[in-house]
């Protein structure tokens, strides 16, 4: 997520804004520029890469000014070059913008502002907004911004300034955006820690604001120009806890980041009313036969779970292998053959490998990838990112619903594509997919269940995972989680399979978690909760919203709101992130870098 700092008051702006956006860098991004209003108007220095480039530029041309805006971007439009970095400015220069977000819209309104004789100079969503304000603009900025505002759909977190105006303006969607109330100085950032050091009155901006900030005060109004009354809040947050968004760890804000991920996932790609996605690739679905799946570890289930939805709704055949068995077993491969690499890092050798293996045996290649400007972007002919901003804690959570709805996104695609899904069948799972980031957060509203049932079992020597079809993969992760972060051993295995072995695990001292959600499953998936409690074994089971039934066979039932069969593993996989979470933290395990691990695996 891109890193937003503005100010407006008597200290050096250019010091101002290069410190908070240092504060900042925590939060990933792949290039930086600053924008400040000085006696010979308004300047814009911004470079590709670190901050340490900007500062050496600006260090070149010192800005002198008490008024300015800072960037740091992680890109989702265009590669991160200087043309494509933040500020963006109107063609005359007297306007300065920072985005943080995604304009959904902006191919459209792009192709209408050219048509009227703008002129781009980047790749970016964000421009748009710049070129719009070159026609709303009439000498008040705010209203200026709220007009054009109008025009534009998506996640936004906008500051605005203009050489004329002793003043900046600001919005918010989606898109978080703080202010920091100083004497005689006010400030914006997109994340306290850029504050600390200047103020710890904060007012947390909701959606919908819009807000004007002088040296002397804060207007804030809705996009209709009403005013709008926000309290101001005092954080007394250590700087670590600030970048941690105030949760104690940040595995544990990035769980709770997943609404805004999915959100950004999905948001511009889905066109329920013609059932189909925009997905922006160059490839032909049409000349794809088959698709072999590269990835690991939770990547890995994602990519399984890919495999589950391709051939249920695309009829597309899938092979699913964990990258290290893929890249040696000689896999059979033509040019027909779709290479489907997935990764948060994409820096994981074993994939980047699997990949290599298949292009060499001449097959497509296409990757599902969060990290912009990672080595497999460029190994891939295209990419489908998932924008779920940097990860920064080891054991992968947002990703993972990033990457599932990825899967979700391609299977519809794919299907559409290839005639295998109906036109209404399509409409109606992209509508259950617009609903995904809202089911989420209700979810997360669970967590202080979830940490009832963390502290009856987090004593627990072993824990059995199980589920079926599509919450299959869904077990996999969730043992995964919890072996990663609390060191308790975790398996998970398909129900079905539970009798041919693992059933003689059973006892009173096993947990065993089912994925019991409605679906086609359900009344099988009911039958092995009967086998593990004829056996004295304990159920905890993640279940549908007014399921009644399962309350009488598990001892423990977290229930997650319904949603399309197929997207359940969307939902679903969230208590179980948040079980292994506060079982970690009740046995004071590091969880953010747990023992032996590393965020991305690089070596063989
Ligand atoms: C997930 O919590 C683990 N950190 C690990 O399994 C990870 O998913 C795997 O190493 C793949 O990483 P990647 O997505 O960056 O390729």
């Amino acid at each position: 997520m891109c890193g937003i700092v503005g100010y407006v008051g008597f200290r050096n702006a250019t010091d101002v804004l290069l410190d908070g956006l240092r504060r900042l860098e925590y939060r990933g991004y792949d290039s930086a520029g600053i924008a400040v209003r000085t006696p010979e108007g308004l300047k814009v220095v911004k470079r590709s890469g670190k901050l340490s480039s900007l500062a050496e530029a600006v260090g070149k041309t010192p800005l002198q000014g008490a008024l300015g805006i800072g960037h740091t971007r992680w890109a989702t439009h265009g590669a991160p070059t200087d043309p494509n970095a933040h500020p963006h400015t109107t063609e005359d220069g007297r306007i300065a913008l920072i985005h943080n977000g995604i304009f959904e819209n902006y191919l459209e309104l792009k192709e209408a502002l050219q048509a009227r004789g703008h002129r781009f100079r980047s790749e970016t969503d964000t421009e748009v907004l710049a070129h719009l304000l070159e026609e709303t603009y009439r000498g008040d900025l705010l209203e200026a911004l709220r007009e054009a505002l109008k025009a534009v759909r998506g996640a936004y977190a906008v500051v605005v300034a203009h050489e004329d105006h002793e003043e900046i303006v600001a919005a918010r969607t989606v898109s978080p955006l703080v202010v920091g109330l100083g004497e005689g100085e006010n400030f914006l950032a997109s994340d306290v820690p850029a504050l600390l050091p200047y103020t710890r009155r904060v007012i947390f901006l909701h959606d919908g604001d819009v807000v004007r900030l002088t040296r002397e005060g804060v207007e804030i109004t809705d996009l209709e120009g009403r005013p709008v009354q926000r309290e101001a809040v005092e954080v007394d947050w250590t700087l670590e806890a600030a970048e941690k968004g105030g949760f104690p760890h940040y595995m544990l804000k990035e769980i709770y980041e997943q609404p805004w991920v999915l959100e950004n996932t999905l948001g511009g790609r889905l066109r329920e009313e013609e059932g189909t996605v925009e997905l922006g690739l160059a490839l032909d679905p049409r000349e794809v036969d088959r698709v072999h799946v590269i990835a690991c570890g939770t990547a890995g289930y994602a990519g399984l779970y890919g495999k589950y939805l391709l051939e249920t709704l695309a009829r597309l055949p899938t092979e699913w292998d964990v990258a290290s068995e893929y890249r040696y077993r000689d896999p059979v491969v033509d040019s027909r053959t779709l290479a489907l690499a997935i990764s948060q890092s994409g820096e994981t050798i074993d994939t980047l490998e699997g990949l290599r293996e298949a292009k060499r045996k001449g097959a497509r290649s296409l990757g599902v990838i969060n990290a912009k400007g990672s080595t497999l972007t460029r190994e891939v002919e295209d990419v489908l990112y998932i924008h779920a901003g940097p990860e920064i804690g080891v054991a992968s959570t947002k990703a993972y619903t990033a990457m599932l709805a990825a899967m979700a996104l391609l299977a519809v695609w794919f299907g559409r594509a290839r005639g295998a899904l109906a036109p209404e069948e399509a409409q109606r799972l992209l509508r259950e997919m617009r609903r995904l980031p809202r089911l989420v957060e209700e979810v997360l509203e669970k967590r202080p269940l979830v940490a009832h049932v963390a502290e009856k079992y987090h004593q627990a020597q072993d824990f059995l995972f199980l589920g079926r079809h599509v919450q299959a993969p869904t077990a996999y992760e969730g043992a995964l989680k919890l072996k990663e972060i609390s060191y308790i051993h975790a398996e998970a295995y398909p129900a079905g399979e539970m009798k041919h072995g693992p059933i003689a695990l059973i006892d009173e001292h096993l947990p065993v978690v089912v994925l019991a959600t409605k679906g086609p499953l359900y009344e099988k998936t009911l039958s092995n909760i009967q086998e593990v409690r004829a056996r004295g074994g304990k159920v905890i089971a993640i279940a549908t919203e007014g399921d009644e039934e399962i309350p009488r066979l598990a001892q423990d039932v977290i229930y997650v709101p319904e949603v399309h069969p197929l997207l359940a593993p969307i939902v679903s996989v969230v208590p179980l992130q948040l079980l292994a979470y506060e079982i970690a933290v009740l046995l004071g395990r590091d969880v953010d870098q747990p023992r032996n691990l590393a965020k991305s695996v690089t070596v063989e």
